[in-house]
């Protein structure tokens, strides 16, 4: 069996300035959101390594949901349709909600997600995601918690994937063009 770091061009972001900057943003939430009935919204499967580290540098009370969603189509058009794969199991009806993702990219996952959970009247709904491809935004979005601006190549690691592979890698890697070609 064949060891993934050998599909991997180049380390990114490594093991420990991710656990740097995690920590960093969960200390920013702790302070920002104390005193206030918070959820953490992850965004399956991706965001997963994320939220687990993200949840234990919050220091303040806060409950937790999950959500799956998929791109309805060609994500590349502006339509910004996705589908609901999984939804909440909670109410968040007087709820501040934090969504935690692990990337965006053209943006249109979460701004529809975004219009999608305002419908049900939380007291505010914000972004924590730990990259963002700056270049490739299609969406207008406001993410209020940001780990890296990253460039457009094909990212793995730490909740992404490719083919549903490589996100158990404990850091953000540039996959290999020759894997996905
Ligand atoms: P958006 O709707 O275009 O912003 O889609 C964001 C989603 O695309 C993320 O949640 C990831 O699942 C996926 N994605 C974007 N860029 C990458 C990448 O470089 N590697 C793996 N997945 C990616
Ligand atoms: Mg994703």
């Amino acid at each position: 069996m064949k060891d993934m770091a050998s599909d991997i061009e180049r380390v990114l972001i490594s093991e420990e300035k991710i656990k740097d900057k995690v920590s960093e943003i969960g200390k920013k939430i702790s302070k920002d959101y104390a005193g206030k009935d918070l959820m953490l919204i992850g965004i399956l499967k991706g965001s997963v390594p994320f939220m687990a580290h993200l949840m234990k540098e919050i220091t303040i009370p806060c409950t937790m949901d999950f959500m799956a969603v998929s791109s309805y189509g060609n994500s590349t058009t502006s339509s910004g349709v996705v589908r609901i794969l999984k939804d909440l199991d909670f109410e968040i009806e007087g709820k501040h909600l934090l969504i935690v993702e692990d990337i965006i990219d053209s943006g249109i996952t979460l701004s529809y997600l975004l219009k999608y959970l305002k419908g049900r009247k939380p007291l505010s709904i914000d972004i924590a995601c730990l990259l963002n491809k700056p270049d490739r935004r299609k969406a207008d979005l406001d993410v209020k918690y940001l780990g890296y601006d990253v460039p457009d190549e094909f990212l793995v690691g730490y909740g992404l994937d490719y083919a549903e592979h490589y996100r158990n890698l404990p850091y953000i890697g540039i996959l290999k063009e020759e894997i996905y070609k």
